[in-house]
């Protein structure tokens, strides 16, 4: 009696000492792995299972939803784009997907606008620092399909530095200029504001991705206060306005900094530019003034006429 007495006493003991011991033991390398793997271990596994579907980095060109993540990826982040406002950028699109905030229109175009799915931001905070963080599985065919969209814009290797700034200049243009007349013709002047209003700089960012380069539109009478123009600007701005003044056609600039080259491409205004910077009133007509006037308050890019400087490209590339 007493010797079983004993013996369960002890049984307990072990077993309890084991318990606390196993507890222990289990818990502390649990935590530790929870600190240092487990973020980016659960941020793959929200990633498969809230985006991989419809972003999988396996089905291929014809069948597929939506891009691969990693096309998402290299339109979002460039070699300066810190982790804060990409998780930023992508928090903003998911929790209410538009056309406005698109950085990737070509995919819009071609899959329609991504649903908004009601996602917990926490979750997608996580989700992006996998993305930020990790080398994403691909599709065979993607580095491919991605060198062939590049090519498009990309520069013939023998041309200048002047050369080169004024294609990348160009090929904005065109993306923007496509789009103004697009909503322009389907929505009219009125409502087409709200596209340079809201289109404007996301598709100029977008493009400095595709073309590894930064650009700027800029202006000494700017309409958008984050459209200014520095000095260095200015004197370009000056330089060229004298030489129009002298029937000379302005000349684009290019300034070496080391490891930078900046090239200034003039803008000048056309006919069509005149119902949003023209004469107010005769030009921009009064419904369309209001709502600049609503926009921008402090509006000084109005009273052109046709070909003037309206502004500058500034381009930004390496050396
Ligand atoms: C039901 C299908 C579906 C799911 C699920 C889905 N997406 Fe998308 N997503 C799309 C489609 C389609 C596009 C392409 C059209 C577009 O850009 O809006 C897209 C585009 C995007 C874009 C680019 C937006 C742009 O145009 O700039 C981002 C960023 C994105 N998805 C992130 C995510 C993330 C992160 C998840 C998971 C949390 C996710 N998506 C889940 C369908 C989906
Ligand atoms: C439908 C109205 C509309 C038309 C047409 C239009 N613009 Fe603009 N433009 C705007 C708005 C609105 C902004 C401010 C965009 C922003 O907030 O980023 C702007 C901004 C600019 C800027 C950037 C500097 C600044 O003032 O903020 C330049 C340069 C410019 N426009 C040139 C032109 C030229 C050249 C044309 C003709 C080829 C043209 N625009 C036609 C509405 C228009």
């Amino acid at each position: 009696m007493k010797n079983n007495l004993l013996l369960l006493i002890s049984a307990i003991f072990i077993l309890t000492t084991n318990c606390g011991k196993k507890e222990k033991t289990n818990n502390i390398p649990d935590y530790r792995i929870s600190n240092s793997t487990q973020n980016s271990s659960n941020g793959f596994s929200l990633l498969k299972n809230n985006c991989l579907t419809c972003h999988s980095p396996t089905d291929n060109m014809e069948n597929r939803i939506a891009p691969p993540m990693e096309a998402i990826k290299r339109h979002y982040i460039s070699t300066e784009t810190t982790e804060e406002a990409f998780t930023k950028d992508l928090i903003d699109f998911l929790n209410n997907p538009t056309v406005e905030k698109s950085k990737m229109p070509n995919a819009v175009h071609r899959f329609n606008l991504m649903p908004r799915m009601g996602y917990r931001e926490s979750d997608l905070k996580e989700i992006a620092a996998y993305i930020f963080n990790t080398n994403l599985e691909k599709p065979g065919w993607f580095e491919q399909h991605f060198n062939e969209e590049r090519a498009k814009y990309r520069l013939k290797n023998n041309t200048t530095p002047i050369d080169q700034g004024r294609q990348i200049a160009m090929n904005t243009k065109a993306v923007l200029g496509k789009n103004l007349m697009l909503a322009i013709q389907n929505k009219g002047t009125e409502k087409a504001i709200s596209f340079c209003n809201t289109r404007a700089i996301p598709l100029t960012d977008s493009m400095a991705i595709a073309q590894q380069a930064k650009i700027k539109r800029v202006s000494d009478k700017n309409r958008n206060p984050k459209n200014a123009a520095n000095d260095d600007e200015l004197a370009y701005i000056e330089l060229s306005k004298k030489r129009i003044n002298n029937n000379q056609s302005p000349q684009p600039q290019i300034k070496n900094l080391g490891d930078k080259l900046i090239g200034y491409y003039p803008i000048m205004t056309n006919k069509m530019c005149l119902q949003c910077h023209g004469q107010p009133e005769s030009e921009v007509l009064p419904n369309t003034l209001k709502r600049l006037k609503s926009l921008y308050p402090n509006d000084k890019a109005l009273g052109y006429s046709e070909n003037e400087l309206r502004g500058i490209w500034v381009i930004e590339m390496g050396n």
